[in-house]
C-alpha cells in the first residue's frame, strides 16, 4: 500500500516555536502513518523542490533552539500565478499529497492561494506580530515579549544611573501589539503605536512630569510602525532636554525579538499547533488555520483569515496611562 506523503514548510520571518511545530509535524504525522517531509526556505524551497525526508530522530534536539531548522523566506516569485504553478509541479513530482504551513499573513495568504488551486493545505498561526486573525495569540510572541522585557529593565537600571529617559522601539511591521504589551509590562510613561495618532507633545509632558514627580527614569515604547518611532522621537526632542528634565536616548530592538530561545509557553503552542495541524489533514480538514482561541485549539478557514487583521484591544492603552503614574 502507497504510504501517504506530507510535506511542512516555514515561512515569512522566523519565529521561536517554528521548531517544536515542525516537531510536532513530523512526529504526529509517522505516528499516523505519513511520510514526512520539510520544505527548506519556505515557499522559494516549494518552487524549487529543494525537499527532505524528515524523521522522528531528524527532529530531536530542536525544541529549544530559535528560529527554524528548515529555514524560511520571503518569496516574490510565489505571488505569481507561474511561480505557484512550478510549486504544484514540484509537489506533484515528489508525490507530496498535503503541506502544512507554518507562518503568518503573508504565509496564509499562499497557504490559500495553494488550497484555491486544488492543493490541500493546513496552516500554522505563526509570527512574533500577534496580527493573525483566527488566533488569540501565535507562535514566538511570547518569546518576543519576553526578549523586550529582558532588554526594558536592562536599559531602567542604567537609565536610572544617568537620569535617561529611553526610547524603546519594538518590532510588530503596522500592528501595534507587542509595543502595547511590552509598554504595560515594561512600566512604560508612554506608548506609540501605529492604530493610534499621538502628539509627539503629549508625550513630551509624560516624560517631563515623570521627571517632576521624581521618578529616576522614564520609557517609552514605540512600535516601528507607528508614526512617532524610535528615531522620529529622537529627532522631534533633540536639544529639549532642559525642557524635558530627562536626557532621551533610543533603542532600537529589531530582531534581536526574534533570535531567542522559545520560552515554555512557544513550546508549548508549536506542540499543540503542528500535532492539530496533522490532525486536519487526517480528517481531511483542509484550508484551514489551526490557532488557539480562549486557550482552545480552533481552525477558521484561510479564506477568512487572509486580508484581514486582528483588532488591538486599546482599552489597554488607556490602562497603561493610569499605570504610568
Ligand atoms: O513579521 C515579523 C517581523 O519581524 C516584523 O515585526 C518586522 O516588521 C518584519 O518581520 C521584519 O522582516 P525581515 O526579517 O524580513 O526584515
Amino acid at each position: 500500500m502507497k504510504i501517504p506523503r506530507i510535506a511542512v514548510l516555514t515561512s515569512g520571518g522566523d519565529a521561536p516555536g517554528m521548531n517544536a511545530a515542525i516537531r510536532a509535524v513530523v512526529r504526529t504525522g509517522v505516528a499516523k502513518g505519513y511520510e514526512v517531509y520539510g520544505v527548506r526556505h519556505g515557499y522559494r524551497g516549494l518552487i524549487a523542490g529543494d525537499f527532505c525526508p524528515l524523521t522522528p530522530r531528524d527532529v530531536g534536539g530542536i525544541m529549544q533552539r530559535g528560529g527554524t531548522i528548515l529555514g524560511s523566506a520571503r518569496s516574490e516569485e510565489f505571488r505569481s500565478e507561474s511561480g505557484r504553478s512550478q510549486a504544484l509541479r514540484r509537489l506533484d513530482d515528489s508525490g507530496i499529497e498535503a503541506v502544512v504551513v507554518i507562518g503568518g499573513n503573508g504565509s496564509q495568504t499562499g497557504a490559500h492561494a495553494l488550497g484555491k488551486a486544488g492543493f490541500p493545505v493546513v496552516g500554522v498561526a505563526s509570527t512574533i506580530d500577534n496580527d493573525l486573525y483566527g488566533s488569540d495569540i501565535t507562535l514566538g510572541v511570547d518569546t518576543a515579549l519576553n526578549i523586550a522585557l529582558e532588554a526594558i529593565d536592562r536599559l531602567k537600571v542604567t537609565a536610572s544611573s544617568h537620569q535617561r529617559a529611553f526610547v524603546v522601539e519594538v518590532m510588530g511591521r503596522d500592528c501595534g501589539y507587542l509595543a502595547l504589551m511590552t509598554g504595560i509590562a515594561g512600566g512604560a510613561e508612554a506608548i506609540t503605536l501605529p492604530e493610534v495618532e499621538t502628539d509627539p507633545e503629549e508625550i513630551g509632558a509624560e516624560i517631563r512630569s515623570a521627571y517632576e514627580r521624581g521618578k529616576p527614569h522614564a520609557l517609552i515604547v514605540a512600535a516601528e510602525g507607528a508614526r512617532w518611532n524610535a528615531q522620529a522621537l529622537a529627532e522631534y526632542f533633540r536639544g529639549r532636554k532642559e525642557w524635558l528634565g530627562f536626557e532621551l536616548r533610543a533603542t532600537v530592538l529589531g530582531h534581536v525579538q526574534r533570535g531567542g530561545a522559545p520560552t515554555f509557553a512557544d513550546r508549548m503552542l508549536g506542540t499543540r499547533l503542528g500535532a492539530e495541524a496533522v490532525e486536519c489533514l487526517a480528517r481531511k480538514e483542509y484550508g484551514v488555520l489551526v490557532g488557539v482561541q480562549r486557550g482552545e485549539l480552533v481552525t477558521t478557514p484561510l479564506e477568512e483569515v487572509v486580508g484581514r487583521k486582528k483588532p488591538l484591544d486599546l482599552g489597554l492603552l488607556r490602562l497603561a496611562g493610569v499605570l504610568a503614574r
